[in-house]
């Protein structure tokens, strides 16, 4: 008995035994069945996300726009680097406490400027003692030379009996032009000339050369005037002789080029005889009665419309402003009187040369790299900072920089002809249609790049969303530099209380958020006061403005109104 007990004890044990080894690797089998579902899963998952990105993203290319948009949402490379974004924003940022050193050293200079020649800003006196008054009546020239285009301009001034009448034809000016010989550069204008004559008067040259033609030229570059030519002209020959020796006759000689202009033999010269010689080789009837920048012809013109106009500003290829300043204040005022009763007069301020000696606007490398680039390193580094000739470039060094890097582009190709590796081949323009992308793949931008204007290909949405960030950044710097000048003059001007400024060029134009991020950064300086400061646009202003000039000039001058 106790035997058959024992045995069944024993196979009790035993199918106790095998039961839970039974049991036990039922467990672990339906546990390891789980694992390698399980990572048959998490396999099948990676497999997934592998398609979602990289083999999607490699198709890109030849996919929709909107199919492109709707992966890139799964990519991580669609998220820029921050620390990329952090660095080029503390290089860029330019801070409230920043902006009031740069207004009050502004202000510090203009003083300066306008007891002595030499200064940072050249505060050129330009001889324009009043402005116009409605009453102007005749038919007047006007070249408009300077940017990117030259204009011949006809006005036409009835008076109060209507509306000014303006005649125009653009011209391109070549690099040749630009680059070339002093005569060839004044043969160029003279040609203009000609030409608007045989567009808009019959071609027959007896009907336009017969009369004599009185001309305003605007010349947009820093010119050390005597006088503007009419009021020369009246002056009497005694005090004339007073002037130092053969400057009676020299109505404004340039200073330095600019913008990129180089024509050899100009520099020091009087660019009236310059232009008036060029007129006799082509035979036209024509003499320069005022020698203008196209500030003052922003200035004159817009004031003409709206008569509470004290500044005239330029931003467009180059930035400079003009304005208002009592008479009394331009201590250094050389050559002959102004008219009695004289109270005012214009100044060209010839901004773009403030902080030459670059010690209060923060800069970048890029910025300095540019300025070497230049053909005159170190000389108006602030308009290099502020106008459409420069910012574009700017932003394709900081490019070409991340690129370098491997911050931008790690997966795209640029192709060695493209424009990304030549100076200047950035437009400003560019920047204007990259930040006026608002789409969430950045599709026009990337068809920019990828276009023909870059060839860069297979760009990522991080790259793009790269490359608008330092458009703002550089377009943002850039607006409030200019704001700073704004400020700068109006508080000098002591006109906090109300006024209007007319600014022309195609940044102020056509760069989206241009006048509100200047209307922004004139808010946190000036605080409420900044309301009462106006900026109208001021389109094709110093044309205009040229005309009427020379309309004032032919009157008898009787101070500012
Ligand atoms: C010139 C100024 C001009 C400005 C805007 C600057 O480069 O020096 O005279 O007003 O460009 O055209």
């Amino acid at each position: 008995m106790d035997r058959w007990v024992a045995l069944c004890r024993f196979v009790c044990l035993l199918t106790g035994v095998t039961a839970t080894a039974l049991t036990t690797s039922l467990f672990w089998a339906a546990a390891v069945q789980r694992k390698i579902q399980s990572e048959g899963q998490n396999h099948r998952k990676d497999a997934h996300n592998e398609s979602l990105s990289i083999p999607r993203i490699k198709s890109l290319a030849a996919l929709a726009v909107t199919a492109a948009a709707s992966s890139d949402l799964y990519d991580t490379d669609a998220l820029p680097n921050p620390e990329v974004i952090t660095r080029l924003n503390a290089m860029f940022a330019l801070p409230l406490d920043r902006l009031k050193v740069i207004v009050k050293q502004i202000i510090s200079d203009m003083k300066t400027g306008l007891e002595r020649d030499g200064g940072a800003i050249k505060m050129l006196p330009t001889f324009v003692t009043k402005r116009p008054s409605g009453r102007e009546r005749g038919s007047y020239l006007a070249i408009d030379f300077g940017g990117t285009n030259l204009r011949v301009c006809e006005l036409v001034l009835n008076g109060h009996a209507g509306e000014p009448q303006l005649l125009q034809s653009k011209f391109q000016i070549s690099e040749n032009v630009k680059t070339g010989s002093g005569s060839a550069l004044f043969d160029f204008i003279a040609e203009c000339v000609r030409s608007f004559f045989q567009t808009h008067h019959a071609l027959d040259a007896h009907d336009w050369n017969s009369k004599r033609w009185q001309l305003g030229f605007t010349f947009s570059f820093p010119v050390d005037q005597i006088s503007i030519k009419a009021e020369i002209e009246n002056f009497d020959e005694k005090e004339s002789a007073n002037l130092s020796t053969d400057t009676s006759f020299i109505q404004g000689t340039l200073i330095t080029w600019t913008k990129g202009f180089t024509a050899t033999n100009v520099i020091d010269r009087d660019s009236i005889r310059l232009l008036e010689d060029a007129f006799e080789r082509m035979n036209l009837n024509i003499e320069v009665t005022a020698l203008v920048n196209d500030t003052t012809g922003t200035l004159i013109s817009h004031a003409y419309q709206n008569p509470d106009t004290y500044a005239g500003v330029i931003l467009g290829t180059g930035s400079n402003c003009a304005y208002v300043e009592k008479f009394s204040n331009i201590t250094k005022f050389r050559g002959p009187p102004p008219p009695l009763g004289t109270t005012e007069m214009l100044i060209n301020m010839e901004w773009g040369g403030f902080d030459d000696a670059q010690v209060v606007i923060p800069r970048t490398k890029y910025d300095l790299l540019l300025d070497r680039n230049t053909p005159t390193p170190g000389s108006y580094t602030f308009e290099q900072l502020i106008s459409g000739m420069y910012i574009g470039e700017i932003v394709r060094l900081v490019v070409l920089d991340l690129a370098r890097t491997g911050d931008l582009f790690a997966k795209a190709t640029i192709v060695v002809r493209s424009p990304l590796h030549k100076q200047y081949g950035f437009e400003t323009s560019y920047m204007s249609r990259i930040e006026r992308d608002h789409s969430f793949d950045l599709a026009d931008v990337k068809a920019l790049l990828e276009g023909d204007e870059f060839e860069i290909v297979g760009t990522t949405l991080a790259d793009r969303k790269i490359i608008k960030a330092v458009c703002e950044m550089i377009g943002l710097r850039s607006a409030r530099l200019a704001a700073a000048g704004v400020c700068a003059v109006v508080t000098k001007m002591n006109k906090l209380n109300g006024c209007t400024i007319g600014i022309d060029g195609s940044l102020f134009e056509k760069y989206p958020h241009y006048p509100n991020r200047m209307r922004d950064a004139m808010r946190e300086i000036l605080g409420i006061s900044s309301e009462n400061i106006l900026l109208e646009q001021a389109k094709d202003g110093s044309g205009q403005g040229a005309g009427l000039i020379a309309a004032l000039a032919a009157e008898a001058a009787v101070g500012i109104q």
